[in-house]
């Protein structure tokens, strides 16, 4: 194991190198994104004291009035990458509308979306929350960037990442030339290279999914639910069940010890829950990049082409074999239907 400390800076820089004709501008989007979520995570350390930091009056001790930690993060984000002219447009999960560079400042060829808090039900009970990026290139010809920019199907994407705020700070992304985990040292503030070349294992051991959505399941993930809980030594069954809440959380455990998390459509949900262009399809990237499968139950979710920018879409995600099983009870049901 080397010790050579690597930060992220270093990783993004090295990894920009390989590709000839970078120009460096890419580079200055994730280190300028690094900084907001260095903000973010000193926030989210003290989400808990923010009612006692923060006066009567609902502001905290600098005077600012006290915001919800995912506007605050929104906000953090958004100020982060709105002057380095390296973005055209940004899309965040808590604007309804593309968030537009101020006209005084110059426009680049990049494209940022994100979900700047994930999780954030779970926020006050200390649970585990994120933040999901995905960085996409322009495909509008110059001047401000169009919403057109922010609905490209995922397998256009440049990079992706997410950042868990937990035990430890993550942050995981890919460029597409594999999956790389950096843990914050919060003494000196850097992002050290922690875990090189991720790769998800072919198959797992955990299922990860809202089970008190049961009774709105279709017959297909009923089905399949029941076979991982069912006992049988020859296929390694029963499965363990494990469900955070936060998907960056379960997907992040999912990436690292294999198995599969879904959020299936169904009967509440026609749709599913979880947005495709910044929830889905920037991890749809890094478990492909990592040798792992995600697919929206007929169609892998990097080739779902978007119709709007939040729309919703089911997710079937992790282990490329424990995927494959799930598909195959999803098809059947599909046949059963299709033969009434
Ligand atoms: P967000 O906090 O960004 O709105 O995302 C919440 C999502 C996702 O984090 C999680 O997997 C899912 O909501 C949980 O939904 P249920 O509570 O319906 O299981
Ligand atoms: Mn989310
Ligand atoms: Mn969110």
């Amino acid at each position: 194991m080397s010790n050579k400390v690597i930060t992220i800076e270093r990783h993004i820089i090295e990894g920009e190198r390989r590709h000839p004709g970078a120009t460096g501008n890419f580079s200055a989007v994730l280190r300028d994104l690094t900084l907001a979520i260095k903000v973010i995570w000193r926030e989210v350390s003290k989400a808990g004291l923010v009612n006692i930091l923060g006066s009567a009056g609902k502001e905290n001790i600098h005077g600012d009035a006290v915001k919800k930690l995912d506007v605050f993060s929104d906000e953090t984000i958004y100020r982060a990458m709105d002057h380095g002219g390296h973005l055209c447009v940004m899309a965040s999960e808590e604007n309804e509308d593309v968030l537009h560079i101020p006209d005084n400042y110059p426009k680049g060829k990049y494209v940022l979306l994100y979900d700047p808090l994930d999780g954030s039900s779970n926020i006050d009970a200390n649970v585990t929350i994120g933040t999901i990026f995905s960085i996409y290139r322009r495909v509008s010809s110059s001047g401000k960037g169009t919403v057109a920019d922010c609905t490209q199907p995922g397998y256009k994407q440049i990079a992706a990442g997410y950042v868990v705020y937990g035990p430890s700070t993550m942050l995981v992304y890919t460029t597409g030339d594999g999956v790389h985990g950096f843990t914050l040292d919060p003494s000196i503030g850097e992002f050290l290279l922690s875990h090189e070349n991720i790769r998800i294992p072919k198959r797992g051991k955990i299922y990860s999914v809202n089970e008190g959505n049961y009774a709105y399941w279709g017959t297909g993930v009923k089905k399949y639910i029941k076979h991982l809980q069912e006992e049988d030594k020859a296929t390694d069954r029963p499965y363990s069940g494990r469900y955070i809440g936060s998907l960056v959380a379960d997907f992040h455990r999912t990436l690292l010890y294999g198995g599969i998390f879904l959020y299936p459509d169904d009967s509440k949900h026609p749709d599913g829950k979880l947005r495709l262009m910044y929830e889905a399809n920037p991890l749809a990237f890094i478990v492909e990049q990592a040798g792992g499968r995600a697919t929206n139950g007929t169609r892998r979710i990097l080739d779902v082409a978007p119709v709007k920018l939040h729309q919703k879409v089911p997710l079937f995600i992790g282990s490329e074999e424990d995927v494959l099983m799930c598909e195959q009870f999803l098809h059947q049901e599909k046949e059963v239907l299709a033969a009434v």
